[in-house]
């Protein structure tokens, strides 16, 4: 795989397919060569079961705040938003929503929502403010006062273990493409496991690690700004093997705990009917979709690259994919939007996973420019059902991003979001008919927050902050959604 290392940073964007800079960036739309996708349908009135659990989705950096109290150390997402530059608006994380005060409140906006599940995430710097050692006491007993609060309030912790705020120190000893943090973070697993396992049933491992190595490592858009494409593609596999020493980790402090993976994924559409695009989409969800998911659950990785998977590149030993295996409880599903593909043809660039990727734009946008296209989210459900028969799923994220604000009434009217919930809910509802077997759904995020290099120029939650007063105002959309975590009706 010579030729990969020998890509110049344009032509490994161009190369990565599913992969590809485009996420978080928005082409303008392009015509179809091919055929028309079909158009959205509806589907409902549909009926959960009444085992469904609605719930709704945060991340510790992303609502937290109190950076550096109580013994937390710098993460990687403190470093990078306290940089000049990196993050729109010069905005950090520091306050946020004001979460590791406010936790109560936010606890009882839940239960007001009638949420039986609230998926979290750990700050790890806040247990192990540089990454090793023993662990931070009020670190560890902040948590337990949430989960204590969420028992409580009979709502179901949901705990992610690294949603992307890595301790800088690690980051300084070499971060995720360092072969030694799949030790350091299982350590951490551990420690938090053991203390919070008594309580906390339910675990992701790692929150999109697609998109925290290579944003984080190739393109440089996210924290630690690197761009570096080996250092991706070795931080990639790094964290396959994390993936499974802490799966196994985990279970050997407590073989019930049921853990997963919360993975990015989006629905791989070929951009034509021709044999290239549909396998160059094949090659885009195999990239995208499942790097660190068949590793786990299969032992291997996917076949992503036509010239073969560059694992000198990846730092691949013998071995290592037994590493790598886990078979995950359940498989969470983070899903947002669906990608065209079509293959790059001779001539165009040189190619790693001959893909070109783009940001379909035929449905309404929301405000963030992504596509509301809820058949997609089936068709992806449909796909990792099948291709992971037996393996309950999760949808671990799924929202969207509208930036309607309080009337002159104080109410905040986001008729968007209902339309979208309904889309995407419709949907997910059909592939359970036809047999997937989805136990869960997350909306992000319960509330609005700090949407990473976007800083607060974005609004995902079902419920209004004002980040000047930390005021919080459930919108009509988390009304309607408290009203269908109810009934388990939708109409
Ligand atoms: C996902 C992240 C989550 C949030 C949403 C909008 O990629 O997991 O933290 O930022 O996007």
């Amino acid at each position: 795989m010579g030729r990969w290392q020998d890509l110049n940073r344009r032509e490994f964007l161009s190369a990565l397919g599913a992969a590809a800079a485009s996420y978080y960036v928005f082409p303008p739309g392009r015509v179809l060569a091919g055929e028309l996708p079909q158009a959205p349908m509806k589907f409902a009135p549909f009926e959960f079961p009444p085992e469904f659990i609605f719930g709704a989705a945060t991340a510790a950096y992303q609502i937290e705040g109190a950076w550096n109290e109580d013994g937390k150390g710098e993460s990687i997402w403190d470093h990078f938003s306290h940089t000049a530059g990196k993050v729109k608006g010069g905005y950090t994380g520091d306050v946020a929503c004001d979460s590791y005060h406010r936790y109560k409140e936010d606890v009882a906006l839940l239960k007001q929502l009638n949420m039986k599940s609230y998926r979290f995430s750990i700050s790890w710097p806040r247990i192990q403010a540089d990454g090793t050692g023993k662990a931070n006491p009020k670190g560890l007993d902040y948590y337990k006062r949430l989960t204590d609060a969420l028992l409580e309030a009979k709502i179901r912790p949901l705990c992610t273990l690294y949603h992307w705020d890595l301790p800088q120190k690690l980051e300084d000893a070499g971060g995720w493409p360092n072969r030694d943090l799949a030790a350091r973070f299982t350590e951490y697993a551990e420690i938090v496991t053991r203390a919070l396992g008594d309580r906390i049933k339910h675990w992701c491992i790692f929150n999109e690690p697609w998109v925290f190595t290579f944003l984080g490592y190739a393109y440089g858009t996210h924290a630690p700004a690197r761009s570096n494409f080996g250092e991706c593609m070795r931080a990639t596999h790094v964290v396959n093997i994390a993936q499974g020493q802490a799966f196994r980790a985990i279970k050997a402090v407590n073989s019930k705990l049921e853990i997963g993976t919360a993975f990015s994924m989006s629905h791989c559409q070929p951009a034509t009917n021709s044999e290239s695009d549909r396998k160059a989409a094949d090659r885009a969800h195999a990239l995208g979709n499942v790097w660190f998911l068949q590793p786990a659950m299969k032992g291997e990785y996917p076949a992503a690259f036509p010239a073969g998977t560059p694992l000198e590149l990846m730092g691949v030993k013998p071995g290592d994919m037994e590493l790598c295996r886990a078979q995950l409880d359940f498989i969470g599903v983070n899903y947002y939007r669906r990608q065209l593909i079509s293959a790059i043809s001779p001539g165009e660039g040189e190619s790693a996973t001959g893909v070109h990727n783009y940001d379909a734009h035929e449905g309404p946008l929301t405000d963030f420019a992504w596509e509301v296209w809820p058949t997609a989210f089936y068709e992806l459900l449909m796909r990792i059902s099948h291709e992971y028969k037996g393996t309950p799923m999760e949808v671990t994220e799924n929202g969207c991003s509208y930036l309607d604000g309080p009337d002159d009434h104080g109410k905040v009217p986001d008729q968007r979001r209902i339309e979208f919930l309904k889309g995407y809910l419709d949907q997910m509802g059909r592939a359970m008919i036809h047999s997937a077997n989805i136990r869960a759904y997350h909306h992000w995020s319960l509330m609005d927050n700090f949407e990473w290099a976007e800083g607060f120029t974005q609004r995902f939650g079902l419920v209004y902050v004002d980040f000047r007063t930390q005021k919080r105002t459930i919108k009509e959309s988390g009304k309607w959604y408290a009203k269908l975590a109810e009934s388990g009706d939708l109409q």
